[in-house]
C-alpha cells in the first residue's frame, strides 16, 4: 500500500515559530506613522496591540519559542496532516508528485487558528479583556472567536457585509464560540457612516471593516485590535505550518521544486513558505508561487508603495503591493482573498525576485477544486482553490516539457461552509471578473503620495 499521509507525533511538533527579518537579505523596510509619515514606535502602537505582539513585529530573533499554554491549545488539531495526493496525480494523469498540507483540521476549518490561539493568549496575558476584528470569508472572526473563547476574551467581529450574507454559518460558528458578529459597514463606527454616506448599498470589503475594528479599539483602553493577516507577527506564528512540513517532506523522502499557496494577505503562504525561503537563503533552489484572484490583482498589477491597510486611512503606512486603498474588489467568493494590499514582507520578496506571483480567474480555480474534490475527498476552501489550481497548472507545465516536479501546497482550509460558492460554480451562473486597467487607475489614485 502507498502512503498516503505523513504524520508527526505530537511529541515532535516544532517549538518554534521562525522569523524572516533574521535573514532577510535587506532589512525591512520602515512602517510609517500615518500622521507624521515618520517611523513609527512601538507607543505609536500600543492604543490598539499589546507590547508581547509588538515586539514580536519588530524582533530580529530568529527562531520564538512558542508559550507552552499556546502548546496546549494548538496540540487539539496540530501537528496538521501532510497528503500525497497520488488521486489527484492519477485524476490528471502527471509525472509530478503533488503534496499538501492540509489546515482544515483545525476547528474553525483554516490556518487561520495558528494566529488567533497566540494573538489571544499574549492580549490576555497582557491584561486585555476585549478583542476587535474584520473577517473577510468568516474564517478569521471565527477563528478569533474560538480563540478568544479560549482565553476569556470577548471577540466582536466585523464581517464584510457580502461575505455575512453568502455565509451565514460563519455567523453561527462566531456565535457559538462566544463571539459578537456584525456586517461591514455599520452605523457603529465613524468608518462605518462615512462610507455608508457615500453608498448605501455597500457590499463591503476587508479594507472597510479594518478601519471599524481598528477605530472601536482604538476609542476603548480595555479593547485591542486583531488582524488575521499582514503583519509580521501573523506571519511569524503561520510558520508553524512549514516548519512542520519540512519535517514531513523529510519522513517522506522528498524535496519539493515547486512550494505554493494562495495569497490574500500573505500569511499561510508565508507560514508555508518562509521556512523554506531560509534555505533558499542558504542556497538551496526552490520555486515559490504566491497566488491570488484575477479580480484582486495586488500582486500580479499592483504598485509597491507605501499604502494604508485599510479604507478609512487609520492604520499606519505600509510599503506593500497595493491597489490603493479604496479599491472596492468585485464580491467573489473567495473573500479572504478581497484584500487591496499585501503583507509588507511577502511584497518585499516578491519585489526582491525571491518568490513570485500568479493570477487565475474563479471559474478556471473551481474548476481544479472539482477535480481534487473528486479524487482527493476534500472539500477546500474557495481561496485555498488557488493554490490547488496552480499546483495542477504547474503539474500539466511540468508534462509538457517531459519533466517530472515535485509541487508542495497549502490547503489553507475546508470550504464546508462555503458551499453557496460550489452551487453557484455548479449550476453555471459563477462569473469570471477580470479587471480593466481603468477600474485599476481609480484605485491606484488613492494611493497616498509619501
Ligand atoms: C481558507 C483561507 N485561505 C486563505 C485566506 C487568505 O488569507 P492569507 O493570505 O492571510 O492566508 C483566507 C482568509 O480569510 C482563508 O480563509
Amino acid at each position: 500500500m502507498k502512503t498516503t499521509k505523513y504524520l508527526l507525533n505530537e511529541k515532535d511538533m516544532p517549538r518554534n515559530w521562525y522569523n524572516i527579518m533574521a535573514d532577510m537579505p535587506n532589512p525591512p523596510e520602515a512602517v510609517l506613522h500615518p500622521g507624521t509619515k515618520k517611523p513609527v514606535t512601538p507607543e505609536d502602537l500600543s492604543p490598539i496591540f499589546p507590547m508581547s505582539l509588538i515586539e514580536q513585529e519588530v524582533t530580529s530573533q530568529r527562531f520564538i519559542p512558542i508559550p507552552d499554554e499556546v502548546m496546549d491549545v494548538y496540540s487539539l488539531w496540530r501537528p496538521a496532516p501532510l497528503y500525497r495526493a497520488h488521486q489527484l496525480e492519477k485524476a490528471i494523469k502527471t509525472n509530478s508528485k503533488i503534496y499538501y498540507k492540509y489546515e482544515g483540521v483545525s476547528p474553525a476549518g483554516s490556518h487561520k487558528p495558528n494566529t488567533a490561539v497566540p494573538q489571544a493568549y499574549y492580549n490576555k496575558k497582557d491584561g486585555f479583556t476585549k478583542l476587535t476584528t474584520e473577517t473577510g470569508a468568516g474564517q478569521w472572526g471565527s477563528a478569533l472567536s474560538f480563540a478568544g473563547n479560549y482565553f476569556g476574551l470577548h471577540v466582536k467581529v466585523y464581517m464584510v457585509k457580502i461575505s455575512y450574507e453568502q455565509k451565514p454559518y460563519r455567523r453561527s460558528m462566531i456565535e457559538t464560540w462566544g463571539g459578537e458578529v456584525y456586517p461591514s459597514p455599520t452605523d457603529k463606527t465613524e468608518s462605518g457612516r462615512a462610507v455608508l454616506a457615500k453608498d448605501p448599498n455597500s457590499i463591503g470589503s476587508l479594507g472597510i471593516a479594518i478601519s471599524e475594528a481598528v477605530e472601536e479599539a482604538a476609542q476603548n483602553k480595555d479593547t485591542n485590535y486583531s488582524l488575521g493577516s499582514v503583519l509580521n507577527h501573523v506571519l511569524l506564528h503561520q510558520t508553524i505550518i512549514g516548519e512542520e512540513a519540512i519535517l514531513q517532506m523529510k519522513m517522506a523522502g522528498d524535496d519539493p521544486d515547486i512550494i505554493i499557496g494562495c495569497h490574500g494577505g500573505g500569511s499561510n503562504f508565508a507560514g508555508l513558505a518562509f521556512p523554506y525561503l531560509r534555505e533558499k537563503f542558504a542556497g538551496k533552489n526552490y520555486r515559490l508561487i504566491a497566488v491570488e484572484p484575477k479580480a484582486c490583482p495586488t500582486l500580479t498589477r499592483g504598485k509597491y508603495e507605501y499604502d494604508f491597510g485599510d479604507v478609512a486611512g487609520l492604520t499606519p503606512l505600509i510599503k506593500m503591493y497595493t491597489l490603493g486603498h479604496d479599491f472596492m474588489p468585485p464580491g467573489i467568493h473567495a473573500g479572504g482573498l478581497r484584500y487591496h494590499g499585501a503583507s509588507p514582507l511577502t511584497s518585499q520578496m516578491l519585489k526582491e525576485g525571491y518568490i513570485e506571483a500568479q493570477s487565475y480567474e474563479q471559474g478556471e480555480v473551481f474548476q481544479s477544486a472539482l477535480v481534487f474534490a473528486r479524487s482527493e475527498g476534500i472539500l477546500p476552501a474557495p481561496e485555498s482553490n488557488h493554490a490547488i489550481h496552480a499546483a495542477v497548472v504547474e503539474a500539466r507545465k511540468a508534462d509538457q516539457e517531459g519533466k517530472s516536479k515535485t509541487i508542495l501546497f497549502n490547503l489553507s482550509g475546508h470550504g464546508h461552509v462555503d458551499m453557496a460558492a460550489y452551487t453557484s460554480f455548479l449550476s453555471g451562473k459563477m462569473a469570471d471578473s477580470a479587471l480593466p486597467e481603468s477600474v485599476l487607475e481609480e484605485g491606484f489614485a488613492s494611493i497616498p503620495k509619501i
